[in-house]
């Protein structure tokens, strides 16, 4: 049976809980092909929302799962999170890399705030540098994998948008280099580039530009899919149908990858 193989293993998903979001839809078809789940976030903003995601996804799903405060931005919180992972399996087979955000948009490159340029850095890339280099020792062993959640704005450049641009193609070349290095332990890499996907984070940029062009976020959203050959936004369960064939047996052979969910917005040779 297709998929078959991730029933019983461990997946960590970062930047997990709010439900309308990537991570959340990514745990929710893992646990619905038996993977247990560490659904992990910003413990302030969402500690409460994690506990009740996680009831939801053993009840649907009758998994194990475990709420998990990380901070991607901070070793200290991620070396806290290492101990937790290690607490509550003997091993994680699947690292979600999902955390992210775009701060101090919008605003070119020759005005844009340091702070946020530099945050938004850090979310993005050095979260998932940072997750991976400590997550790893729990994954080496047998045959694992790393999914990190790029963009189409780290192949094709989001004027406006450049620190979050820049930062989501540095996550494919760390990809690239990490499946080179990890290949040979039997660990794939890869990383998803989604599109327009109707997430929280979308809803936010969309009433941000309705404020520029002086318009609604709904004719924003009819304007944008003009620009997506499917024409319209999708939902975070197209991405997370992509994550489980990449973490599963079916992709056995797939590493390095940085593969496009997006409605044929990026079309490369
Ligand atoms: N929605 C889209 O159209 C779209 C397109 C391309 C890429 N993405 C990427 O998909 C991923 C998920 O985005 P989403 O659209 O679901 O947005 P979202 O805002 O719902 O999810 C992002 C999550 O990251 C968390 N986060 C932020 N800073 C963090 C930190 N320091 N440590 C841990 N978690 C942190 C937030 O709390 C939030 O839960 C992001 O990496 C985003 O860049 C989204």
């Amino acid at each position: 049976m297709p998929y078959e193989d991730l029933k019983g293993k461990c997946a960590l998903i970062t930047g997990a809980g709010k439900e309308t979001g990537i991570g959340y839809a990514i745990a929710g078809k893992l646990a619905s092909l038996g993977c247990h789940i560490i659904l992990s976030d910003l413990w302030p903003e969402n500690g409460k929302e994690l506990g009740r995601l996680c009831g939801l996804l053993s009840q649907r799903h009758s998994v194990k799962t475990v709420p998990l405060d990380l901070d991607v931005t901070n070793q200290g919180s991620v070396d806290k999170a290492v101990e937790k992972v290690k607490a509550a399996f003997p091993r994680l087979d699947v690292l979600v890399n999902n955390a992210g955000a775009a701060l101090g948009v919008p605003s070119a490159v020759h005005t844009y705030n340091d702070d946020a340029w530099l945050k938004t850095f850090d979310i993005n890339f050095h979260g998932t540098y940072r997750v991976s280099k400590a997550m790893l020792p729990l994954m080496f062993g047998s045959s694992t994998c790393i999914l990190n959640v790029a963009s189409k704005a780290g192949k094709s450049p989001l004027p406006f948008n450049g620190a979050y641009g820049c930062a989501k193609s540095a996550v494919i070349t760390l990809t690239k280099v990490m499946a080179k290095e990890l290949a040979s332990f039997g660990i794939r890499v890869n990383a998803i580039c989604p599109g327009l996907i109707m997430t929280g984070l979308q809803r936010w940029r969309l009433e941000l530009e309705a404020q520029w062009f002086e318009t609604t976020p709904e004719e924003r959203e009819k304007e944008r899919s003009k620009e997506i050959p499917l024409g319209y936004f999708a939902q975070p369960e197209v991405v997370a149908d992509l994550a489980a064939f990449l973490a599963s047996g079916e992709s056995s052979y797939i590493t390095g990858q940085a593969i496009n969910v997006d409605g044929g917005q990026v079309m490369e040779l």
